[in-house]
């Protein structure tokens, strides 16, 4: 199935006039990525016996919409590289990363209406959906910059917007495109927020535990941004005093050796054995999710790439 994505999408070309919009497009989606979203909608398509065909333009769509978020993510988080590459405002500039995220996400509508179906408008429904919840995930994140309380409960609140659905939404587009029954759709969308929600935590672990050269971005990122992750919630819900309060003040500033106060952070990570619990979070986020791909009526042989997703993405580098 990777093979046919990789091939869909080394294809698949975004340059025309003015160059200065598109020539962004064409770079970041030719950057690579993992195509998970792609990936889970093609997947739940031919899990319910659709064909690829159907879904080609769906698939490139919704891959399209990912990195538009990202353009715009970058930007919002001052992060300088991905995979392993300049992001787009740096390597052009801010206006460019604003304008060229734009048009992927009007693009990203060309795509899916270009591919008929039955079901199209419960699919852009969904489609659509899933991009508000995206950036009301995204306007949380960023709330909680400047929040101190943010609880646990907060933070899973808003990686489901700004992370989950859209692999959720990912998998109930495909399974739309094949006529999936209802109750199965409803099933995959857990399994896939679950999943999601999992792949949110294995990012923010690998925030401050990846190897740059492998993760393609800067580590200790999350850090620098104050953002209210897992890690520094758990660290806050553990710590003893005056360990504690140390750290709260640690996320409300922005000294100028931002380095020396990312060395403190996973001094006192590693001190609270933080990334152990991050791990079991991640963990019981996958275990949620395998007990809802129980459920869809299919043979077990259907559900295999699914399972074999969950294999390869537990303890993943990248
Ligand atoms: C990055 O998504 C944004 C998150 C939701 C963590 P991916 O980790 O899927 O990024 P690529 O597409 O593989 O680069
Ligand atoms: C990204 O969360 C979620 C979206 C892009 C919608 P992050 O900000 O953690 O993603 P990365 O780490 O920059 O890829
Ligand atoms: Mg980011
Ligand atoms: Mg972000
Ligand atoms: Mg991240």
């Amino acid at each position: 199935m990777f093979d046919t994505i990789t091939q869909i999408f080394d294809h698949e070309h975004y340059l025309r006039e003015p160059l200065q919009l598109y020539e962004p497009i064409e770079y970041t989606l030719h950057l690579g990525g993992k195509r998970i979203r792609p990936f889970l909608l093609m997947t739940a398509n031919r899990m319910f016996g659709g064909d690829d065909s159907q879904v080609r333009q769906a698939a490139i769509g919704i891959e399209v919409f990912h990195n538009f978020t990202l353009l715009h993510d970058d930007l919002m988080d001052r992060s300088p590289i991905r995979r392993g590459q300049p992001t787009v405002y740096r390597k052009w500039d801010e206006n460019t990363a604003i304008l060229s995220g734009d048009t992927m996400f009007a693009l990203a509508w060309s795509y899916f209406l270009a591919q008929p179906s039955p079901r199209l408008h419960q699919i852009l429904t969904c489609f659509n959906q899933t991009a508000i919840e995206v950036c009301e995930g995204q306007q949380y994140d960023m709330n909680f910059e400047r929040t101190a309380q943010v609880t646990i409960d907060d933070y899973m609140m808003m990686i489901r917007l700004k992370t989950a659905v859209l692999l959720a939404g990912a998998l109930k587009i495909g399974a739309l495109y094949a006529g999936a029954p209802e109750a199965d759709i409803d099933h995959l969308y857990q399994f896939g927020i679950h999943l999601g929600l999992a792949f949110q935590l294995q990012d923010d672990l690998l925030d401050s535990y990846g190897d740059v050269a492998q993760f393609g971005k800067q580590t200790g990122q999350d850090i620098r941004d104050n953002k209210k992750t897992y890690l520094v919630l758990k660290a806050l819900q553990t710590a003893p005093q005056p360990l504690r309060d140390e750290l709260s003040a640690l996320f409300a500033s922005t000294p100028a050796d931002a380095d020396a106060k990312v060395e403190r952070v996973w001094q006192i990570y590693s001190q609270l054995g933080i990334r152990q619990q991050v791990e079991d979070a991640i963990a019981a986020q996958f275990a949620q999710a395998t007990l809802h791909l129980d459920a869809v009526q299919l043979p077990p042989s259907a559900k295999t790439p699914l399972q074999t997703l969950i294999a390869s993405l537990s303890g993943r580098k990248k």
